[in-house]
C-alpha cells in the first residue's frame, strides 16, 4: 500500500528510521519487496531523475504498481529522490508519487526557502509531502560532484526559520556524510553535535539523512578479487543509525550499497560462469542478494519488525 510518510514518520519518530532505497530496475524492486516483506519493515521507494530517465518515468510506476499487487502486505511511500522544481511538479502532478524531494540546497537561503515553497504549495494542494534540504553534502549526485570544499553542513541556527517559511514536511541535513562510495578522507565521523543542535531547534520534526551507505568492505574486497578497482571506499558505520534515529532522523538514505551488491553479484557470477551469457541466474542470484542485504539494512535501522504496528496506526 503507497503511504505519504507523514504515519511512517508519527510511528517511527525518536526510535528508528524507515530505509528509503533507490531503484533503477526490475531486480532492485522485487529484491526491494521481498527483504522488506521478510523483515517485516515499512520502506520507502527513491526514485532519482536518472532513474525516471534510464529507460521511461513510466516503467518504474508499472513495476512499483505491480510489486504493490505481488505484495498485498507492503505499506511504502513512493519518493521522488533529489528533485529540481520541474520534475518535483512534474511528479506532483502524476498521481502517482506520494512524497518528492526538492532539493535547492545549492542555492542561497532565501532562494531555497522561495522555490521549496512553491513546490510545497503544490504539493499540499494534492495530499502529497515535500523534503527539502537545507546544507549540502559532499560526493557525486545526479553526475555533479560537489567538492568536500562546496559541501557544507546543516546550521543548526536557520534550520527552524528555513521549514517554518518554506512549509516543508521533512528535512534533509548535512552532518557529515556525502553521496557514493568515498565518504570520509580521514575517520568516519558523523555529527552528532550539530544533530543534537537541530532537534532541539526542531523537536518533533523528522530529519533525513543522505549519503548513508556504508560501503562493507567485504563487498569492496570482493568486488576487487572478482576484477573491480575500487580504491578506498569508505561509508557510514550502520551501528550509528540508531543513535541518528533517536536524534530525530526518521529517514535514511541507501544507494550505494546495493550498487555494491549488484557489482558484487555480477562480477563474481561471470568470472565464475564466464561461459554463461543468460541474464537470469545472475539476476536470480541478485535478487536473493538484494533482499538479504535489505533485510540486514532494516535491522541496523530498527524498522524490522515493525510493519504490523504501522499497518495499526495506518488503519486507525
Ligand atoms: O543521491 C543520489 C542517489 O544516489 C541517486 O543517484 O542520481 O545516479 O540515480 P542517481
Ligand atoms: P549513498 O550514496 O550513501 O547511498 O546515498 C544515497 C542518497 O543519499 C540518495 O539520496
Ligand atoms: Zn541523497
Amino acid at each position: 500500500m503507497i503511504v505519504t510518510t507523514e504515519k511512517l514518520f508519527e510511528a517511527a519518530y525518536g526510535k528508528y528510521a524507515i530505509g528509503a532505497y533507490n531503484i533503477n530496475n526490475l531486480e532492485q524492486t522485487m529484491g526491494l519487496f521481498r527483504g522488506c516483506i521478510d523483515s517485516k519493515a515499512p520502506f520507502i521507494i527513491q526514485i532519482s531523475k536518472g532513474a525516471r530517465s534510464y529507460t521511461h518515468k513510466n516503467m518504474l510506476e508499472a513495476l512499483i504498481r505491480a510489486a504493490d499487487e505481488i505484495f498485498p502486505e507492503a505499506v511504502f511511500a513512493v519518493h521522488l529522490d533529489h528533485g529540481d522544481e520541474a520534475t518535483c511538479m512534474d511528479c506532483i502532478q502524476s498521481g502517482f508519487y506520494s512524497s518528492v524531494m526538492i532539493d535547492a540546497s545549492h542555492e542561497d537561503f532565501d532562494k531555497n526557502i522561495e522555490i521549496t515553497r512553491r513546490v510545497v504549495e503544490a504539493a499540499h494542494a494534492r495530499g502529497i509531502v515535500v523534503e527539502a534540504e537545507l546544507g549540502q553534502l559532499g560526493g557525486v549526485e545526479e553526475h555533479v560532484q560537489v567538492s568536500e570544499a562546496d559541501a557544507h553542513l546543516t546550521d543548526p541556527e536557520t534550520a527552524k526559520e528555513f521549514v517554518e517559511r518554506s512549509g516543508c514536511d521533512s528535512l534533509a541535513v548535512a552532518i557529515g556524510t556525502s553521496h557514493g562510495a568515498y565518504k570520509f578522507s580521514g575517520s568516519q565521523a558523523l555529527r552528532f553535535d550539530i544533530l543534537s543542535e537541530i532537534q532541539k531547534k526542531l523537536p518533533g520534526f523528522p530529519l533525513v539523512m543522505h549519503g548513508s551507505s556504508s560501503v562493507p568492505q567485504e563487498e569492496v574486497e570482493r568486488i576487487n578479487a572478482a576484477g573491480g578497482q575500487l580504491k578506498g571506499a569508505k561509508g557510514v558505520d550502520a551501528t550509528q543509525f540508531r543513535r541518528a534515529a533517536e536524534l530525530g532522523v526518521t529517514k535514511i538514505n541507501i544507494d550505494t550499497d546495493g550498487r555494491l551488491v549488484w557489482t558484487r553479484v555480477h562480477r563474481e557470477f561471470f568470472k565464475e560462469h564466464p561461459e554463461n551469457f543468460d541474464l537470469r541466474p545472475p539476476g536470480k542470484e541478485f535478487m536473493a542478494a538484494y533482499a538479504k542485504f535489505i533485510a540486514e539494512k532494516n535491522d541496523y535501522l530498527g524498522s524490522a519488525g515493525e510493519l504490523d504496528a504501522v499497518w495499526k496506526l495506518i488503519k486507525g
